[in-house]
């Protein structure tokens, strides 16, 4: 940053809860010019114009950190676009800032004390004769309503082209903490993706209904004359209903429409200050005729670097992959929400933690993770609890979720072992350890028995419909994570250098602990017996007899035909089992296409990863109209096996950012071949296999510098860069 913190806040002196507020500046530029530049930023969402074109590609700037806490300035060039005489006019909308998130009194600026959207800006010339002007945002800036006369993340936009504000008044200078203010730290949100839409579908009843074939976030652009005076309206849904209707009632309260006010004359819109989740569009008030090429789909997230490939001769598993990586985009806008449509599209801790692995092969999310994690570094309380969402906008004290808190040490350990961050690990060690307390504090004998948790969130052990928190029992999973983090804690203690022997006894105490009220002999004790709680017994290794733990766990699979596991299982189910000898039973559970599996989603048609196993049913019916949604990437964790045990790619962490490789694929017969890559900081990382007439071909590359231990069902053998080639 620059001069921004010398510049004042301004906000309007018309209140508008959900409007796009204008502010612009006229300036002239009477010497010559050798740069300009531009720092701006706002409480709500911004976009800048100068003389009519927009500044940069930066969508929803400048994102969504703790606002209290944290707020990103971005710096634009702007040289180029200055004249002698310029106008910089900057529209704000609510954008996170300002919506209400359902079942909360609080909308993320709720602890700031400013009511309406509010910015900040600098705009720096500096002349050929050494000499430097800088225009500040002050009382003297023009304010007006804009052409956005609605807008809200939740409920949408409505955008009329002839609005004019009649009566520009002057902008209102207030005090605000400047202190807040930091150079932008995580990825842009930009747009990517343009998607043609696909058909025009004509439901039974007689709705106009758009498919767009692949279910996204971001919005549509779209082509409309209209009659004037009309509104005209689109709705979205990621879905049709069984009957093949226009669905939406699982976006709950979030109306999701982008609303046009036709003049007659053709207009090309999208949304400055909007993002939906959608794959169909319904067309409501639409005197146009309906033509495809006046729609097209805009995917927006953030600017991850895609670094992970993986295809193999399963087209279904092919199409699984697909999903997730769909899931991911869809779901990393600014911060890792749970899902892209519904009233709610928050940080969600559990969510982000547990597909924080598969998320680091398919992106590079480094950057991305290093601002939402100082996000929860900064929303963490003193005494140690993390707040279930990130930015926190439900405001629970005194209460962490095992599973879902673990986030604190499970994404910036990730980051670690993908990529070598060792700043985050010491500048995340003090809230891991505020974390271990907390729970060590709310912890009776070592078992954490004193937090209320979500559970195995979505398990189908629970045999009450709708609840989706029972099933494994609470105090085993969050002892488990208990045992699991801070081991994570010990590790990243002594990285940093640092005694961690208190933590090792607590951590050894309450594994015994874990072992004498869980376990029986190296088996969960049948009160507390499912396949999640195995898994977490053999993948944590807590158990003290792994090798029961996980016969007791295949036992359990193979028994019921099926996984029962929801948020906090699935994501190690296929590890525990291929890494003890199980790789048949965990073939058989990807490869299952009947319900539940991740292959019926697919089977039924998905283009994302679901939030539960049975979102829409064999029959087209859907599992409830409340929180279901078609996007919501959890059980895309999946992949991080795909990558790392099918085509056997994994992070060493003594040897992190794949300095050091770990290949060891498992192959089953029904699986003809499979290759993978990650492009990782240290080079290309391949893998390949091929089974043909009961042999089967291996192919992995080393990049240059870089070295492999290959684990094979024959050997196992220490290589060096290049490509090494085996046949089993
Ligand atoms: C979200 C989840 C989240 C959960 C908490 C839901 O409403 O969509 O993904 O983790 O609440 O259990």
């Amino acid at each position: 940053m620059k001069n921004i913190t010398n510049a004042q806040w301004i906000k309007s002196p018309k209140l508008c809860k959900e409007c796009e507020i204008r502010y612009s500046k006229s300036f002239e530029v009477k010497k010559d010019l050798v740069s300009a530049s531009l720092e701006a930023t706002a409480l709500g969402v911004y976009v800048v114009d100068i003389n009519g074109e927009r500044v940069g590609d930066y969508v929803l700037a400048p994102g969504w950190t703790a606002y209290q806490k944290r707020l990103q300035v971005e710096t634009y060039d702007v040289t180029a676009m200055l004249k002698e005489n310029n106008t910089v006019s900057i529209g704000v909308g609510p954008g996170w800032k300002g919506r209400y998130f359902t079942g909360t009194e609080r909308c993320a600026g709720y602890f700031l004390g400013v009511r309406e959207t509010a910015l900040i800006a600098a705009l720096t010339l500096d002349y050929a004769d050494g000499t430097s002007e800088v225009i500040y945002t002050d009382g003297s800036w023009t304010v007006q309503l804009g052409k956005f006369v609605s807008t809200d993340l939740y409920n949408g936009y409505t955008y009329d082209p002839n609005f004019v504000d009649e009566e520009p008044m002057k902008a209102i200078a207030f005090p605000h903490n400047n202190k807040i203010l930091l150079d932008r730290q995580g990825e842009r949100v930009v747009e990517h993706e343009r998607l043609p839409a696909k058909e025009i579908i004509i439901t039974p009843k007689g709705e106009t209904v758009i498919d767009f074939g692949q279910n996204l976030t971001g919005y549509v652009e779209f082509r409309i004359k209209g009659n004037k005076g009309e509104t005209a309206v689109i709705h979205h849904g990621e879905v049709l209903d069984a009957e093949g209707n226009f669905y939406r009632d699982n976006l709950r309260a979030a109306k999701a429409q982008a609303c046009f006010v036709c003049d007659g004359e053709e207009h090309v819109c999208k949304p400055d200050f909007d993002f939906f989740g959608f794959r169909y569009i319904k067309l409501e008030n639409w005197s146009d005729e309906v033509k495809l090429e006046n729609f097209t789909a805009i995917v927006v997230h953030s600017d991850i670097k895609r670094t992970g490939h993986f295809e193999c001769s399963s087209e279904m598993l092919n199409k699984l992959y697909h999903n997730v990586i769909w899931g991911q985009k869809g779901n990393y806008l600014d911060v890792p929400t749970d899902c892209p449509q519904r009233d709610e599209r928050l940080g969600w801790t559990g969510d982000a933690q547990v597909f924080v692995k598969a998320a680091a092969y398919n992106f590079d999310v480094e950057r991305f993770f290093l601002k939402w994690l100082a996000d929860l570094r900064a929303e963490q309380r003193p005494w140690g609890t993390i707040p279930h969402v990130i930015p926190d906008i439900f405001d629970v004290d005194e209460n962490s979720s095992a599973a879902w808190a673990d986030a604190v040490t499970v994404c910036p350990w990730q980051m670690y072992l993908s990529y070598a961050n060792k700043d985050l690990i010491a500048e995340s060690l003090d809230s891991m350890k505020n974390y271990i307390e907390y729970i060590e504090n709310s912890s009776v004998d070592g078992i954490w028995c004193k937090s209320w948790h979500f559970g195995d969130w979505l398990n189908l052990d629970a045999s009450d419909v709708g609840k989706c928190d029972v099933g494994t029992n609470k105090d085993l999973i969050a002892t488990a994570y208990y045992i699991y983090s801070s081991e994570i804690l010990i590790k990243a203690m002594e990285l940093c250098g640092e005694d961690a022997s208190e933590y090792k006894t607590k951590r050894e105490a309450s594994v015994v602990a874990f072992r004498n009220k869980f376990m029986e002999n190296g088996r969960i004790k049948p009160e507390y017996v499912t396949q999640t709680a195995a898994t977490l017994a053999v993948h944590f290794g807590i158990s003290d007899n792994i090798d029961e733990t996980a016969k007791q766990l295949n036992e359990l699979v193979t028994e019921c035909g099926h996984l029962k596991t929801g948020f906090v299982g699935t994501p190690y189910l296929l590890h525990a089992l291929t890494d003890n000898g199980y790789v048949k039973t965990a073939y058989d559970l990807i490869l299952r296409e009947e319900y539940p599996s991740w292959l019926f989603s697919v089977r039924m048609g998905a283009t994302t990863i679901w939030e539960h196993w049975d979102s829409l049913r064999e029959d087209g019916t859907m599992w409830s109209t409340d929180m279901n949604s078609f996007n919501h990437y959890a059980y895309g964790a999946v992949a991080d096996w795909m990558y790392g045990d099918m085509a056997g790619i994994k992070a060493d962490e003594k040897n992190p950012a794949y300095k050091h490789i770990i290949f060891r694929p498992y192959t089953d017969s029904r699986i003809d071949w499979v290759k993978a890559s990650v492009e990782t900081r240290n080079g290309l990382v391949k893998s390949e296999w091929k089974t043909e007439n009961g042999k089967t071909a291996y192919t992995f590359t080393v990049p240059e510098g870089c070295t492999a231990t290959v684990i094979l069902p024959g050997g196992e053998y220490e290589v060096g860069a290049g490509v090494h080639n085996y046949i089993v």
